[in-house]
């Protein structure tokens, strides 16, 4: 039993939720999205029950019509930063964009977090799919979909280098010779590339876990081969236990042909677990909170992801419009998705808006059921671990005080952290400093 793999869990934190309505919920906190003393309330409960990490997801657009949770949030780094001291085992993973921001800081930020939490930092890589965000950006060219992944990928090995700036013994600290540091062990990265030029070093050095773990989003074939190449995690989403089986082989196969082992990348569907004492009080709660979407809220939803489009403009019970390339350049696989089942189904656009916006999850249930399920997706090969999303008011708690004890039951889940660090407790290596690896590859003795 002490071998068994087991199952990793994320928790995302996210403020009043994803649904357009939920926030209207009595049992939600309106104000829940902005609320410290709630964030460190779920951040307790995922660290009593063990889960690797939590996750704040972002983004850097909004408008009138974006989800509330979007309205008014929390910066992921500053959160995290907060939720660093809050807590001893659990990893702490944020959304930071490759196409709005500069690797230096970047490094420097998670490089700090990870410090501060002696080891349990994870960086979420997107490349931002909304055009809105150039202007908030000095207007700079919102770069097409495959570009951003280029960047993204250059903006990874230049961040990835500026980590390694130090050497794990580099500082001296001798207060008796006054050598603080030893300069054979401090490295400038002198990077010169396609988009980026960054000399070095950073300043600051690595932590137990040496780098941050890394997270990526890819669904699309540019993204699921940045993901699969360079990622030690990939987040998805996925309907049917035959789609995640497909997409788990596909990324495992991907980073096999990367001269990678497929364990080290780890699969993460996201999904939003309902659980009720019985079956019909988890249908109950799954109700509540889609009953709550009004056909405007919905349609606004499904705009977001067609870069705002207004669908409002279309009859509502005529087939799903023709809107052709829209939503390409942003959320490329999930806009692709809509429109392909919209005209396999022959939905109406109403119908298309009301699905999107309230999406009922496949693991809804008793604990038992959902746990079952739980364990099918992993033991079919579908996935290492799961991020969980709430779908219903208090879905973190539920799922900690009544499906994870079922799991740790059937030895599918840890009864203690393994480790202290992110890394460890992922199972994932931790990368040695390349400077240190090189060296010691030299001292090597060669083979004749
Ligand atoms: C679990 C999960 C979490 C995500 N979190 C974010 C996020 O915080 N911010 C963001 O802009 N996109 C997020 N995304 C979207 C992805 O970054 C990406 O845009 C999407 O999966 C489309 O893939 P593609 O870029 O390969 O087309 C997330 C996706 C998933 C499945």
């Amino acid at each position: 039993m002490a071998n068994q793999k087991q199952i990793k869990f994320g928790a995302a934190l996210h403020g009043v939720g994803g649904n357009v309505s939920g926030w209207r919920h009595p049992e939600v906190e309106a104000d829940a999205s902005v609320n410290f003393e709630l964030y460190k309330k779920w951040l307790q409960i995922a660290e009593e029950g063990k889960l690797d990490f939590i996750f704040i997801a972002d983004g850097l657009y909004i408008n009138e019509k974006s989800i509330p949770h979007f309205l008014n949030r929390f910066e992921p780094i500053a959160l995290l930063s907060a939720l660093a001291s809050q807590s001893r085992n659990i990893g702490l993973v944020g959304t930071l964009s490759t196409t709005y921001s500069e690797p230096f800081n970047v490094a420097r930020q998670f490089g700090t977090i990870d410090k501060i939490s002696g080891g349990r930092a994870g960086w979420n890589i997107v490349t931002s799919p909304l055009e809105g965000t150039s202007s908030n950006f000095n207007n700079k060219e919102h770069p097409e979909h495959d570009l951003r992944y280029e960047i993204a990928a250059e903006y990874l090995e230049v961040t990835r280098g500026l980590w390694d700036s130090w050497e794990d013994d580099a500082f001296v600290r001798d207060k008796e010779t006054g050598v603080f540091f030893d300069p054979a062990k401090l490295h400038a990265l002198n990077h010169e590339g396609r988009f980026f030029s960054v000399k070095g070093p950073l300043n600051i050095a690595r932590s137990p876990q040496g780098q941050p773990v890394i997270f990526q989003a890819g669904s699309s074939e540019v993204g699921k081969n940045f993901a699969s190449k360079e990622a030690d995690a990939i987040f998805t989403g996925h309907e049917t236990i035959e789609e995640a089986v497909r997409f788990y082989n596909d990324i495992k196969e991907r980073a096999a042909s990367f001269g990678r082992s497929p364990d080290d990348v780890l699969v993460f569907p996201g999904i939003g677990p309902i659980v009720g004492e019985t079956e019909e009080e988890a249908e109950r709660k799954y109700r509540e909170v889609a009953e709550l979407v009004t056909i405007e809220k919905a349609l606004d939803h499904l705009g977001r992801f067609f870069e705002h489009h207004d669908f409002s403009r279309y009859p509502l019970d005529e087939p799903f419009p023709d809107i052709g390339d829209l939503g390409k350049n942003s959320f490329q696989s999930g806009t692709d998705k809509i429109k392909a089942d919209a005209k396999a189904n022959n939905w109406t656009l109403r119908e298309v808006a009301l699905r999107a916006a309230t999406r009922r999850s496949e693991f809804i249930g008793t604990p038992t059921q959902v746990a079952d399920l739980i364990q099918q997706w992993f033991e079919g090969g579908a996935a290492d671990g799961f991020i969980l999303f709430e779908a219903v008011p208090r879905g973190l708690e539920d799922f900690v005080r009544l499906v994870v004890p079922i799991l740790r039951e059937r030895g599918l889940f840890r009864t203690e952290y393994e480790s202290g660090t992110l890394r460890g407790n992922l199972g994932l290596p931790i990368p040695e400093n390349r400077y240190t690896q090189a060296r010691a590859e030299a001292a090597q003795p060669t083979a004749n």
